[in-house]
């Protein structure tokens, strides 16, 4: 009897397994969309460098970090070196190229916390965004895209978490969750975590990549091809990974004294990176470290009542994925 319940139990996770893949498969983009991608970013590339010939474009977020669904916004980042450059008037005459180029919905939001040019391709329906200068968030890309080089399972996590957080309602930085960035920040954090690790430490490992970017040297390992099979004394299969990642942050994050950092692959304490209490608006309720703006805390965004939110939910994702006999249909129904 007892050889039996184990070959239940043996089915019953490969299923889940088996599930909670279908679901990932089912979020990863087709080639096809991929292609048209890179073919609207080269268009743009052709208008940017007729009146900007010394500037240059580049993917940032999802679609460049390997952690975007299908059908997501495209994140560009236009860089000008020169200094003298007015960043509001740049982005009109940008929006006035694109308009005039035929672009649908072209709007100039020179007045966002970050400024940019906003706009849709009429033929594909892709949406785009444009801000100017962010060159952090296009080498912290690079990180995560390297990172999800490593092993696939991160990949493979952070779309599941990204999926749950999408379908709860928990994904919005103006009301006080948290961004994709910050939640794939947290999946790496997890998988340094796992014993046997899955994945290592970049920042931690010698550099073979560095730049430095307004006064922040960015440096870390990306010969990422060399870091195949690393987590591979782990067999952890992806829903052991989804269900652990839920009780980590449900029940075994210390909400009050940790900050989770995965520039140095470990956690870190409040009080060493001074973010005890609040100071302005940053209340370090979730501490989360950006990997290379190290002063910057993911987790700021989220106040007094939106923790509560989170929290919740990631009792609820926990419980689910503990009691729940269906946990991929639960987990993700809408809020
Ligand atoms: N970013 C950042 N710092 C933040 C938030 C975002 O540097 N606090 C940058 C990152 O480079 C990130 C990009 O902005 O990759 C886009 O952020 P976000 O929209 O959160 O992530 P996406 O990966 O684009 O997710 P989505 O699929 O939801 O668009
Ligand atoms: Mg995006």
């Amino acid at each position: 009897r007892m050889l039996k319940r184990q070959m239940l139990c043996r089915l019953d996770i490969d299923w889940l397994n088996a599930a909670f893949l279908a679901i990932y498969e089912s979020l990863v983009p087709l080639e096809e969309e991929t292609a048209k991608q890179k073919q609207f970013f080269m268009l743009l590339e052709k208008l940017v460098s007729k009146e900007w010939p010394e500037a240059r474009l580049y993917l940032y977020g999802s679609c460049a970090n390997s952690f975007g669904v299908s059908k997501s916004d495209i994140d560009v980042c236009l860089a000008i070196e020169d200094a003298e450059i007015n960043k509001s008037e740049v982005l009109l005459k940008l929006a006035d190229i694109l308009q005039s180029d035929n672009f649908q919905n072209v709007q100039a939001l020179t007045r966002a916390r970050v400024p940019i040019v906003k706009l849709m391709e009429p033929v594909s329906g892709i949406s785009c965004d444009i801000c100017l200068n962010n060159v952090l968030a296009v080498v912290n890309t690079k990180l995560l895209r390297d990172y999800a080089q490593i092993d696939v399972r991160l990949r493979q996590l952070a779309f599941i978490v990204k999926h749950w957080a999408k379908s709860r309602g928990v994904n919005a930085t103006y009301q006080g969750t948290l961004s994709s960035y910050a939640y794939v920040i947290m999946c790496i954090h997890f998988l340094q975590q796992r014993r046997p690790a899955i994945l290592p430490c970049l920042q931690e490992m010698g550099t073979t990549y560095s730049i430095t970017v307004d006064d922040i040297q960015c440096a870390y390992f990306d010969q990422v091809e060399k870091l195949h099979g690393f987590g591979s004394r782990n067999k952890e299969a992806i829903a052991q990974l989804v269900w652990a990642f839920f009780n980590y942050w449900a029940y075994r994050h210390d909400y009050a004294n940790a900050v989770i950092s995965v520039r140095t692959g470990s956690i870190l304490s409040k009080r060493e990176k001074d973010w005890t209490r609040r100071i302005g608006n940053d209340r370090h309720l979730i501490c989360i470290e950006d990997p290379f703006e190290i002063s910057h805390d993911l987790g700021r965004v989220v106040d007094k009542f939106s923790i509560k939110v989170l929290r919740e939910e990631f009792e609820r994702a926990a419980d689910i994925m503990q009691y729940d006999p269906n946990p991929c249909v639960t987990l993700f129904e809408p809020y």
